[in-house]
């Protein structure tokens, strides 16, 4: 039986092809196939110098390969994401969560960590990731997942369940611009969203891993791209507390007119947070 190649051999090659394929990170990426296809992580895979695939590894090396070939993102490939430590399970039918989401997690969790019994409203939960982690960060915390697609909603369950948090979260079908779905909510101690805020003239510049992948209800939105701010400052209006806090990540080129448009509702302490890159991306409001 023929030897399979070395570890380093494999990585180089697949780096190589990746790069000929226009795939951002090539090294990484490969490395990253590799080691889920041996079930290790990446610094595992150098530790296998010449590892021993069984044929169905071979098999899922090759197809995975392929499919990467042609920009299908990794994480659909293998129907899991990281995301503030934990591990999400995703399909085509939710967002890819990104690690700049992780930065609005991050501040959610220090304004309300002192806070027994925060409630919490995720509008458009996608893979769950943001209502998860907040409820898995803040142990007292009660949440409601909401999004306008079944499918999307039925992986954010599962994910609730891995993580132990389906107990306090609950999960709710609705369109967040249809007002009426709204009376029977509470008011919550916070309101979180990440809304669809690309907009369609947009399309052209996005990567083909989301344009051509990435389910558009996530991505997109229509007119100028502030439809679901409007939608969400209204909600808060009703559904959030006096002293409560709204928290939504936004497009950069839209911060200023996002900003304003929070100002000019009852927020107080606007807050603009940048991301990774230098880009604003979050906004933060206070009720007054
Ligand atoms: C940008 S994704 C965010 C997903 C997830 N929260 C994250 O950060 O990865 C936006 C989500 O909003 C949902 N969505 C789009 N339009 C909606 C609407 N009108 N009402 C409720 N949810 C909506 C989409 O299905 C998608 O899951």
């Amino acid at each position: 039986m023929q030897a399979d190649p070395p570890v380093s051999h494999l990585i180089r090659a697949i780096t190589k092809s990746f790069l000929g394929a226009g795939i951002p990170s090539p090294q990484t990426e490969a490395e990253w196939l590799l080691a889920s296809i041996l079930q290790t992580n990446r610094s595992g895979l150098y530790q296998q110098a010449e590892p021993r695939f069984s044929s169905a590894q071979r098999q899922m090396l090759v197809e995975y390969h392929t499919h990467r070939l042609q920009r299908e993102p990794l994480q659909y490939l293998l129907g899991t994401c990281a995301f503030f430590g934990y591990e999400f399970q995703v399909s085509p039918a939710v967002l890819i969560p990104r690690p700049e989401t992780e930065l609005l997690v991050e501040k959610v969790i220090a304004l309300l960590q002192s806070k027994k019994k925060a409630t919490i409203i995720d509008l458009g939960t996608g893979s769950g990731c943001i209502a998860i982690s907040l409820a898995r960060e803040l142990p007292t915390a009660q949440v409601v997942a909401t999004d306008i697609s079944n499918a999307a909603l039925e992986i954010a369950k599962h994910n609730a369940t891995v993580h132990e948090v389906a107990d306090r979260i609950r999960f709710l079908q609705a369109d967040m611009c249809n007002a009426s779905l709204w009376r029977e909510l509470p008011q919550f101690d916070c309101v979180v969203s990440n809304p669809p805020y690309v907009l369609q003239e947009e399309r052209a510049e996005l990567q083909p891993e989301v344009r051509d992948y990435e389910p558009a209800a996530a991505l997109y939105v229509e007119g100028d791209g502030l439809q679901f701010y409007q939608t969400i400052t209204k909600f808060c209006e009703q559904h959030l507390k006096c002293g409560g806090y709204v928290a939504c990540e936004m497009a950069s080129q839209r911060s200023a007119a996002i900003a304003q448009l929070f100002h000019t509702s009852s927020f107080t302490s606007v807050e603009i947070i940048r991301d990774y890159s230098g880009f604003d991306r979050h906004v933060i409001g206070q009720k007054i």
